[in-house]
C-alpha cells in the first residue's frame, strides 16, 4: 500500500499533483472533476491585476460615455465599486469550491506591482482559501531599470502581501533569470512559503499569410520538464521554502523524476487540456506502481533523494554542452 500524502503550503495534500491555475479551474463543475480524478490540490484561474484594473477604466469610460462628463469623485467610486464586483465573483469562487471540494483550494493573483489589489488577499483569505499564489511576471522591456530593481518588486509583492493576510503564500516565476541560483535561494528566505518553478509565458506569434499577431503555442510539450527538473534538482536542498514543479509534467514518469529532485508537489495544466482530467488518475496509479516496484510506502522514502548534492555525478544537473558521454549521440 503506498501513501502519497506530501505537505505543501503547510498543507496536507492527499496526492503531490495539484491542478495549476489555468482556464480548467474556474468552474465549480471542473474542480469537482479534478478532485474526483485524484488532484492533490487545485489552483483558481487567476485574477489578473491587469483585469482588475481594465475593468475599473472600462467602467469609467463607460459612464463618461453616458453623462457626457467625468469628475475625480465619480472615478474612485466606480473603479472601487468595479475592483469590489469583480472581486465578488472572484472570492464567490472560492466560497464555493470549498463548499464543495475536500481538497485544499489555492487562489491565484496575477500581479506586477505592489499596489492597493494587495488588500484582496485578506479577502481571499476571508472567503475561505486555504493558500495563495502569486503569479509574479514583469517583462523586463524598461531600459532604463536593472534586474535588481525588477526583483525587488516581487520582494515588495510578497512582504505586502503577507503582510495583509496570515495564509501561505507561494510565489511562481518565470524561467529568465540570470542569477536563478542566487535568487530563488534569496526568495526562499523571505516569507513566502513555497516558490512554483516555472510559469510558462503567452508568447507572440505571427500569421504570416494575414499578416497578423497571434498567440503562439498555448500548451507545453513533454520535453519542457527537463529545464524544471534541473532547477528542482540544484535548489531544492538550499532553499528555506517547498518548491513546486510546474511546465511540461504530462505524465507520472515526469511527476516522478520532479519528486526525485526534490519537489513537494508538481502543477498539470497543458496536458489536462489535451488529454483529460484522467492524466491526474493515470499519474496517480503510475506513482503508486512506481514506489511499489522500488519498496517505497511513503513519498517520504525517495523525495530528493536525487537532488544535484546527493548525485553520483552533480556535473549531470550543471552541464550544458552535449557532450557524446551525456547526451548518448554522436
Ligand atoms: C490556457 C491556459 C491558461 C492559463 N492561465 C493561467 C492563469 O490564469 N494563471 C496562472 O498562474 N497560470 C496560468 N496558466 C499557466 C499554467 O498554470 C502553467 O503554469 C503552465 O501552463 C505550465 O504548465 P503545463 O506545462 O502543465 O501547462 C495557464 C495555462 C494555460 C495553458
Amino acid at each position: 500500500m503506498t501513501d502519497l500524502t506530501t505537505r505543501y503550503l503547510g498543507l496536507t495534500l492527499k496526492s503531490p499533483i495539484i491542478a495549476g491555475s489555468s482556464g480548467l479551474t474556474k468552474s465549480i463543475d471542473n474542480l469537482k472533476k479534478i478532485e474526483s480524478h485524484g488532484a492533490g490540490a487545485v489552483v483558481l484561474k487567476s485574477l489578473f491585476e491587469e483585469q482588475i484594473h481594465f475593468e475599473s477604466q472600462k467602467q469609467i469610460r463607460d459612464n463618461e460615455a453616458a453623462t457626457g462628463y467625468g469628475y475625480a469623485e465619480a472615478y474612485d467610486l466606480i473603479s472601487n465599486y468595479s475592483r469590489d464586483h469583480h472581486l465578488g465573483e472572484y472570492l464567490d469562487l472560492i466560497k464555493k469550491a470549498k463548499a464543495e471540494l475536500t481538497i485544499p483550494v489555492i487562489a491565484s493573483i496575477n500581479c506586477y506591482s505592489a499596489s492597493e489589489w494587495v488588500d484582496f488577499a485578506k479577502k481571499i483569505e476571508d472567503a475561505g482559501a486555504d493558500a495563495l499564489e502569486l503569479n509574479v511576471f514583469i517583462l523586463p522591456t524598461d531600459t532604463e531599470m536593472n534586474g535588481d530593481e525588477y526583483k525587488q518588486i516581487y520582494l515588495d509583492i510578497i512582504k505586502k502581501v503577507k503582510a495583509s493576510t496570515k495564509l501561505p503564500v507561494a510565489v511562481k516565476i518565470g524561467s529568465y533569470f540570470t542569477d536563478m541560483g542566487n535568487w530563488v535561494t534569496k526568495l526562499s528566505w523571505t516569507e513566502v512559503d513555497g516558490i512554483v518553478m516555472f510559469n510558462r509565458f503567452f508568447t507572440p506569434d505571427i500569421d504570416i499569410e494575414r499578416l497578423k499577431h497571434i498567440g503562439g503555442g498555448r500548451f507545453s510539450t513533454e520535453e519542457e520538464f527537463y529545464n524544471v527538473m534541473r532547477w528542482i534538482g540544484i535548489l531544492s536542498d538550499g532553499v528555506q521554502c517547498d518548491l513546486c514543479a510546474s511546465t511540461g509534467i504530462h505524465n507520472g514518469d515526469a511527476v516522478i523524476k520532479q519528486l526525485l529532485s526534490g519537489a513537494k508537489a508538481v502543477q498539470m495544466a497543458s496536458v489536462l487540456y489535451q488529454k483529460g482530467f484522467v492524466e491526474i488518475e493515470n499519474a496517480n496509479k503510475r506513482l503508486s506502481q512506481w514506489m511499489q516496484s522500488h519498496g517505497y510506502t511513503k513519498l517520504d522514502d525517495f523525495v530528493g533523494s536525487m537532488s544535484m548534492s546527493k548525485a553520483e555525478n552533480p556535473a549531470a544537473f550543471t552541464r550544458v554542452q552535449f557532450m557524446k558521454h551525456f547526451a548518448g549521440i554522436e
